[in-house]
């Protein structure tokens, strides 16, 4: 048994058996195979084997009634995979394969199908069809997510935390205002996709291997078959056989900006699991979405935050997966290209189970504003608003900083708050600071202050949320 897993097959590979006196070791056999992952890829090869077969007739290379046997043929396959009722086979190596020697098995003129087509362009036009319709999938998702951020902001407009600058305690924000931050980002993320939409909508068919075909083909009508077209319809298809066939950068692209909106994810994953911690208290999570311990009866987790954290890492390592195995290779299409799928499809279903699994758990999720109302009556988050106000009085700001140090100084030794000292205390280190000095610690006036524009001011933050709310007004 052991042995003749290396040995050849005497059956020889049915694709390219022409010019070889055996078939792959079983072996070889199991390691080049990618059906078992690429099958995925399924309905967009069937797109394009009908769109290259509507070509070939259009030029005259299939007739009107093989075109029609392919295309119905074509149907009926993609049916069968819908249902799982279609057999894979791995020696067939991949889903290129599968499909067309099952298709010429049933339909005898798709003999004719591959025709000015290789599997190199076969799968750069998979692979273009597939990140169009990731991008798509990414769009709805990215927006529920921005919706429940939304949501819990505009609830929130006046519970003020402590914002932070390196996690120590720098100015009031409200938590409308902090959620809304990455409203922000991820709203890039979204426009990210966007753009990759654009780049990936170019038709690669008809690039042939290496260097397209001597037959007659017409790019553009296939490129028009598949939608690859701009926005007045004209069709768009890629301008160099070589870079068409050997490059993955939309790929690349593709797990980069998978790895940065997981990288927003875990930023916002981070903050939750701090606010949820005894120590903050800031926000309680749903039930739904945290977790027991099997030893500590009081314990309630936040995994969904913590493995959102957790797959952010995976997201990143994708994109270095590809970058790495791209960057060495030389012109044009080289084996180690197969390799782009399992990384790829792995970020895209991470990435849309963790936007997923965000938006659920903040839906569910409450804020305590008696914690936050207790974090942030800290005078010293407007310790910065002290020396504002003696700039207000013509004190130079250098100046005005050291003496409201001089304050908080003063505060530590005598352990008082900040707003508590005296005001002959205060006079002592500057006549400047005058009898109103004391109106700067009244939190909602402070918070008023702040209305210009991208500041934390409620009236500011209000306006931002009713910008979002008519952007995210659900479609359909
Ligand atoms: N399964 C292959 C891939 O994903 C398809 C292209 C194969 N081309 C070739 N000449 N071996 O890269």
């Amino acid at each position: 048994m052991k042995e003749s897993f290396f040995m050849a097959e005497k059956k020889k590979q049915v694709t390219w058996g022409g010019r070889f006196k055996e078939g792959p070791a079983a072996l070889m056999q199991d390691f080049s195979e990618s059906v078992s992952f690429d099958k995925r890829l399924a309905p967009f090869d069937i797109l394009g084997s009908q769109a290259h077969a509507a070509m070939l007739k259009k030029v005259g290379i299939l007739t009107e009634k093989e075109y029609l046997a392919i295309r119905d043929g074509l149907d009926a396959i993609l049916q069968e995979v819908f249902e799982g009722e279609f057999e894979w086979k791995k020696e067939l190596e991949d889903v290129h394969m599968n499909i067309e020697q099952v298709l010429t098995k049933r339909v005898p003129a798709a003999a004719k199908l591959h025709t000015a087509r290789s599997r190199n362009d076969q799968v750069a036009t998979d692979i273009r069809l597939f990140l169009k319709f990731a991008c798509e999938e990414l769009y709805e998702i990215i927006r529920s997510l921005m919706r429940a951020l939304m949501q819990l902001a505009e609830k929130n407009q006046s519970t003020y935390i402590p914002g932070y600058t390196h996690l120590q305690r720098a100015q009031p924000v409200s938590v409308a205002h902090h959620l809304l931050a990455y409203v922000e980002m991820f709203s890039r993320d979204y426009v990210r996709f966007e753009e990759l939409y654009d780049h990936a909508n170019y038709s690669p068919l008809g690039s042939g291997a290496i260097a397209g075909t001597t037959l007659p083909i017409d790019r553009e009508y296939s490129a028009k078959v598949l939608h690859f077209t701009d926005r007045s319809g004209k069709a768009q298809v890629t301008q160099n056989s070589m870079d068409a066939v050997s490059d993955r950068d939309l790929l690349i692209e593709f797990t980069n900006h998978c790895a940065l909106t997981g990288i927003h994810l875990s930023r916002l994953a981070e903050d939750m699991i701090l606010w949820n911690s005894a120590e903050f208290k800031f926000i309680r999570l749903p039930d739904a979405f945290t977790t027991g311990s099997s030893l500590m009866p009081q314990k309630k987790n936040p995994d969904s935050f913590e493995l959102i954290r957790g797959k952010s890492a995976r997201l990143i390592g994708n994109a270095a997966t590809l970058m790495t195995m791209v960057k060495g290779l030389p012109l044009t299409y080289n084996r180690d290209l197969q390799e782009d799928k399992p990384p790829v499809f792995d970020s895209f279903d991470q990435t849309v189970a963790c936007l997923k699994v965000a938006a659920g758990a903040l839906e569910g999720a409450s804020f305590d504003t008696d914690a936050c109302a207790r974090a942030v009556a800290d005078p010293l988050l407007l310790a910065t608003d002290l020396a504002d106000y003696l700039v207000k009085q013509k004190v130079p700001f250098r100046e005005a900083h050291h003496l409201v140090g001089r304050l908080v100084g003063l505060s530590e030794e005598k352990k008082l708050p900040l707003n508590r000292l005296s005001d002959a205390d205060v006079l002592a280190v500057d006549k400047r600071f005058g009898k109103q000095w004391r109106k700067v610690f009244n939190l909602d006036q402070a918070m008023k202050n702040r209305e210009n524009i991208g500041m934390p001011g409620p009236r500011i933050v209000k306006e931002r949320i009713d910008y979002w709310k008519k952007k995210l007004v659900r479609k359909g």
